[in-house]
């Protein structure tokens, strides 16, 4: 997730995009730039791979009067952090400059297009083709060249232009990605990626909408409707936050904030990698050829923590779905145990970070074996992404949390899409079970947005009685047993609550000992292939009065009758259960940690990225 702002007005403007990046920073970034119409009446354009603070550094030395421009920080997505793929980009001219938030899914394409055509690319990045197709679109009007422009462009874009011909005025459309403006009755209009950039100047903001443009000028302000040219009626919001919750749009927690961002996270990580209709994968990226991948003979997930959950998932789906061995590997255990590695091994190193010291050396000692590396990870040009042989981003934006959720739930999408990729190129998955697949996975956001505000309420109102536990239990089978550890994970990490993941089939082996009034069982309970051998499980912990609770499925009446602290989930694919069933744990170790008054964001003891064995 980048960070845009813009302003034209009568204020100097670079103040404005310095301080307004820096308020979007909790978005995360590996460069910034700006640029400014010049006194010569040209455009001024000034980039710094890294933190924000080394281009107000390079600022500072500038006595700017300028009173129109953009700003950008960016998390990369396509190309590595570098001065030349930080935004702004522009086209050949120089006089015309776009900073973007987003991904132009076909951007290989129109950029192979551009060339051919005589265009010159100064960077690696997707953004650079929008500044040369509205270059190639521009005549007397900035307006229409952008909406010529986009109708050739697919993906999604927070998109803001500035023209040094027309520098009375900034475009800027939102298709996908967020885009606000922040309006003075006195004059002067800003946009931005996000509320907080705006509040220091005017709590009076416009919510632009998908497929709608705004045209801002010093003293007006104009939305229109992408596609049909209309002006659109906006209202204008006033905003009653603080600038410390504006970071978090309004939630209380980055946690928070990132559960509810698990739609959009899962969506863009599966965007222009699945095809809708017949459920085809393509990971360019991933360098994974139909000769490589018939040839494989294992694959070894390696990882820690959540990434080593969502690595436990992926052994069920590729195992079922391709039919090639898998070995899951804590990361800390397999860069030292005996390895039997070779060419023919597909090693799969998962992390958020792309930092993490186990699963980079790991990764390393796997290399010596001469295997093939293909990382997961939700950093561009992160140390792991930059040794890999092939990359799967997940597109999850920067996670701040200290305790992972969307990181998790992209991984598990990427690894739901790999294995799709393998089955297809093995023959192992038929048509029809891709577009079942494909179906499934393409409808899970939508689904998962409708249910997260019940699932909200609801997981507060269990809470409620599970805020003094002591110690916790989870139980789930097959592909849901590693969801039972991250539940437990979650619970333990953020509200230092004792819990622990089972398989259900294993309680019986030792662990009932622990059943009595207090102890809390929380079992997953979908309707798939092991269901009667969960409740049996559930069963066994009624006779002992645990304290049950119970996450199953929306038409399951066979769960009231077992517990009243029951999570209804609509019923989807069985091998998505595990993404779904995700959520009200996510929610119910928040709630708790929440209400024992936990640092739910920044965890005792804990660091986002463990850098150090
Ligand atoms: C997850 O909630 C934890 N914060 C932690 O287990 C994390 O998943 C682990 O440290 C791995 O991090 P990585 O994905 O960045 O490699």
């Amino acid at each position: 997730m980048c960070g845009i702002v813009g302003y034209i007005g009568k204020r100097r403007v670079v103040p404005i995009l310095l301080e307004g990046l820096k308020r979007l920073e909790y978005r995360g970034y590996d460069s910034a730039g700006l640029v400014y119409v010049g006194e010569d009446a040209t455009l001024k354009r000034h980039r710094c791979q890294g933190k924000l603070a080394n281009l107000e550094e390079h600022m500072e030395a500038l006595n700017v009067e300028s009173r129109v421009g953009l700003g950008h920080t960016r998390w990369a997505t396509h190309g590595a952090p570098s001065e030349a793929n930080a935004h702004p980009h522009c086209d050949c001219s120089g006089s015309l400059v776009v900073v973007h938030n987003g991904i132009v899914e076909n951007y290989h394409s129109l950029r192979d297009e551009l060339i051919a055509r005589g265009h010159r690319f100064d960077s690696e990045t997707d953004t650079e083709v929008l500044a040369h197709l509205i270059e190639e679109n521009l005549d007397d009007d900035l307006a229409a060249a952008v909406e010529k422009s986009l109708k050739k462009v697919k993906g999604s874009y927070a998109l803001a232009v500035l023209w040094d011909k027309q520098p009375d005025r900034l475009v800027a459309v939102r298709s996908h990605s967020p885009l606000v403006l922040g309006v003075q009755e006195s004059g002067g209009a800003f946009l931005a990626s996000d509320i907080p950039a705006l509040l220091p100047y005017t709590s009076e903001i416009v919510f632009l909408e998908d497929r709608e443009m705004a045209i801002l000028k010093a003293d007006s302000w104009q939305v229109l409707g992408l596609d049909d040219g209309e002006p659109v009626a906006k209202k204008v919001h006033t905003i009653t936050w603080n600038a410390a919750m504006a970071e978090k749009t309004g939630y209380k927690h980055f946690m928070l904030k990132e559960i509810f961002e698990q739609p959009l996270a899962i969506l863009n990580t599966f965007r222009g990698r699945l095809d809708p209709e017949t459920g085809q994968v393509s990971l360019p990226e991933a360098e994974l050829d139909n000769a490589y991948l018939n040839s494989i003979s294992r694959i070894c997930l390696v990882a820690c923590g959540t990434s080593w959950h969502a690595a436990l998932v992926a052994k069920y789906w590729l195992e079922k779905w391709t039919g090639v061995p898998v070995e899951v590997d804590i990361a800390s255990e397999f860069r030292y145990r005996t390895l039997l590695l070779d060419a023919s091994v597909l090693v799969v190193p998962i992390s958020q970070s792309g930092e993490t010291a186990d699963t980079l050396a790991g990764m390393r000692r796997a290399r010596q074996f001469g295997a093939r590396i293909v990382t997961i990870c939700n950093v561009v040009g992160s140390t792991m992404t930059r040794e890999a042989d092939g990359i799967i981003y997940t597109h999850a934006g920067p996670e701040i949390g200290v305790a992972s959720t969307k990181a998790f739930t992209s991984q598990l999408t990427a690894l739901f899409l790999l294995t799709m990729l393998i089955g297809q190129e093995r023959n192992t998955i038929t048509p029809t079970e891709a577009r079942e697949l494909g179906r499934a996975l393409i409808g899970l956001p939508a689904l998962i947005e409708e249910e997260l505000p019940r699932l909200r309420g609801e997981t507060d109102r269990l809470a409620e009685h599970f805020t003094k536990c002591r110690d916790f239990l989870y139980l789930g089978r097959g592909c849901n047993f590693p969801i039972a550890l991250e539940g437990a994970l979650k619970l333990k990490e953020i509200s230092y609550i004792h819990a622990e993941g089972y398989p259900a089939g294993e309680l019986k082996h030792g662990p009932i000992a622990l059943i009595d009034r207090d102890m809390p069982v929380l079992a997953l309970a979908p309707k798939d292939g092991v269901y009667d051998k969960v409740i049996s499980n559930v069963e066994e912990v009624k006779a002992r009065h645990g304290r049950l609770i119970l996450i199953g499925g929306v038409d399951d009446d066979n769960l009231h009758r077992l517990t009243p602290d029951l999570i209804r989930l609509p019923a989807v694919h069985e091998d998505l259960n595990p993404i779904l069933y995700t959520i009200p744990l996510q929610l119910l170790a928040y709630q708790i940690a929440n209400r024992r008054g936990c640092d739910v964001d920044q965890p005792r003891n804990l660091a986002k990225s463990v850098t150090v064995e």
